[in-house]
């Protein structure tokens, strides 16, 4: 994606991190005209990330950026357009509070951190560019992407966490996030579910994290809840929210997927440290 203004002269490094700052870099951040043109980047990014995912309007934007805790990881090519650079694409990731099923249908209260947005322009897809963002997000973050959740991920990033992170087993949820096995096996191992305050200052917990997407629509729809209440701990058990139910009332999931009773990655008795990590980490490091 290219622009009327010299990309290497704001985003200095080859994979950028922007906040709600709007920042990148030193220079950036002493040139504030700079700035202008960094929103100019990101809106145009979020309108065609929205339109790749046919979505009626950006869920990515300078605006929201500033106005959220997200971070946006912005990946350049630096030797292009006679050395001014070319924009590949983005990935923003954000964290979520979340009322999420484990495969047993226990109900688990997390705040992973969750990929909210991911584009690569067209002409630059299946390059692997991709890839190498989204291990740079991973290394930065010092995540495994098991540990992750992904909010409504489209056909092809699906096939992009299957190929490159082996990610093909979901665990049903209610709402439209994805997790995968293992999540909550190793969240729990590594305390990457973070406890969150029995009652929030500021009201109720609400039983679904709102999702771009939903806002963007401005649906305002109260999705049914028919779990315990907000005030309950981290865990809640109900008796109530069989796996089953949770997958008939699932609002606009795809079928959800035959998962084996057992696998690698899931069984109780297996320690922090195991092979399915290990085979990430392997396969990231080649
Ligand atoms: N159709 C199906 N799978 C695709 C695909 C396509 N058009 N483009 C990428 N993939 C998947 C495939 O698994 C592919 O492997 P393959 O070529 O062997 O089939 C793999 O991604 C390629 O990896 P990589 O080159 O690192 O990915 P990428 O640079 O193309 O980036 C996306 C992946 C999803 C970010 C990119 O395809 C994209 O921007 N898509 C449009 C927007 C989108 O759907 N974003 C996800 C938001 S939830």
């Amino acid at each position: 994606m290219e622009f009327p203004f010299d990309i290497n002269q704001i985003f200095s490094e080859r994979v950028s991190i922007l906040d709600q700052t709007l920042v990148a870099g030193r220079r950036s951040a002493e040139r504030p005209d700079l700035q202008g043109h960094i929103a100019t980047v990101i809106d145009e990014l979020g309108r065609a990330s929205a339109k790749a995912q046919q979505l009626t309007a950006p869920i990515t934007s300078a605006s929201k950026l500033q106005s959220q805790r997200h971070q946006l990881y912005l990946l350049k090519d630096g030797e292009s357009s006679g050395g001014r650079g070319v924009v590949v694409g983005f990935l923003k990731v954000g964290y979520k509070k979340l009322f999420l099923l484990d495969r047993g249908g226990v109900h688990i209260e997390a705040e992973p951190l969750c990929v909210l947005d991911f584009y690569i322009t067209e002409n630059l897809q299946r390059h692997g560019y991709g890839l190498e963002l989204f291990d740079f997000m991973l290394q930065h973050k010092n995540l495994e992407p098991m540990l992750m959740a992904y909010d409504r991920p489209s056909p092809k990033f699906l096939s992009f966490l299957a190929k490159h992170y082996s990610l093909t087993q979901s665990v049903p949820q209610v709402n439209n996030f994805v997790v995968f096995e293992g999540f909550f096996f190793f969240n729990r191992s590594v305390a990457q579910l973070r406890k969150v305050p029995l009652k929030k200052p500021d009201g109720e917990i609400k039983p679904y994290s709102l999702m771009e997407r939903e806002v963007v629509r401005q649906e305002q729809r109260t999705l049914p809840w028919p779990f315990a209440p907000p005030h309950s701990p981290q865990r809640l058990v109900s008796s109530q929210c069989s796996h089953s139910l949770s997958m008939r009332s699932s609002p606009s999931r795809a079928p959800p997927q035959v998962v084996p009773p057992s696998c690698p990655g899931c069984s109780r008795n297996q320690s922090p440290q195991s092979p399915l990590i290990d085979r990430y980490r392997e396969r990231r490091s080649r």
